[in-house]
């Protein structure tokens, strides 16, 4: 069985090394990236300030994938925001991607002040898109960035 791990100076170094395939580069930012956002946050004109915390996927103690969650109680359209999710290259495809968006999306539910929860992704990325999709996300039409945006009411 899988776990979450949030990101320690312990593991950070075993997390940074998990990568996708080449093709899959422009998909998501690099876990070095991330994990450097996360200790400030962002503060999007509009919105307000959104705190970020990073976690990483683990199976029998190995590191297989990495995740991100972000919160803005502030914000009345959406409350938290998915922003990060990869597996390694060499272990897709065997429901870690899955399990990972199950675990955030129980953290956002058993947050009452998490009404709405969002997330975005490149519109030609057909595995995200469907597994967002078979969760219950619903895009909006909107292009933010340059991504599909989609949202999920909790409540
Ligand atoms: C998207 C990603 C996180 C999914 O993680 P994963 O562990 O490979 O996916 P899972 O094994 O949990 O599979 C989830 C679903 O996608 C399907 N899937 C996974 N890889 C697939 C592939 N290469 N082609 C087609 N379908 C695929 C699975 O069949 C499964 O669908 P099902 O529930 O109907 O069986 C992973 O592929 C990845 O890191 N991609 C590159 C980075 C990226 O795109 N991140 C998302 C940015 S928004």
């Amino acid at each position: 069985m899988p776990e979450i791990r949030p990101v320690t100076k312990e593991n950070w170094k075993e997390l940074i090394k998990l990568k996708v395939s080449d093709d899959q580069k422009h998909f998501v930012a690099s876990n070095l990236y991330s994990i450097a956002e996360a200790q400030f946050g962002d503060d999007i004109p509009g919105e307000g300030h959104w705190d970020m915390f990073p976690y990483g996927i683990y199976d029998e103690g190995k590191p297989v994938g990495f995740l991100m969650v972000s919160y803005n109680y502030d914000f009345a359209r959406f409350q938290g925001f998915i922003l990060r999710l990869m597996v390694d290259e060499s272990v897709q495809g065997k429901g870690y991607g899955k399990f990972g968006m199950n675990w955030m999306l129980e953290k956002y539910r058993a947050d009452e002040r998490v009404q709405v929860v969002g997330i975005s992704y490149e519109p030609d990325n057909d595995v995200a898109r469907k597994l967002y999709a078979s969760l219950g996300f619903q895009e909006t039409g909107e292009i933010v960035d340059g991504e599909a945006l989609a949202l999920l009411k909790l409540r």
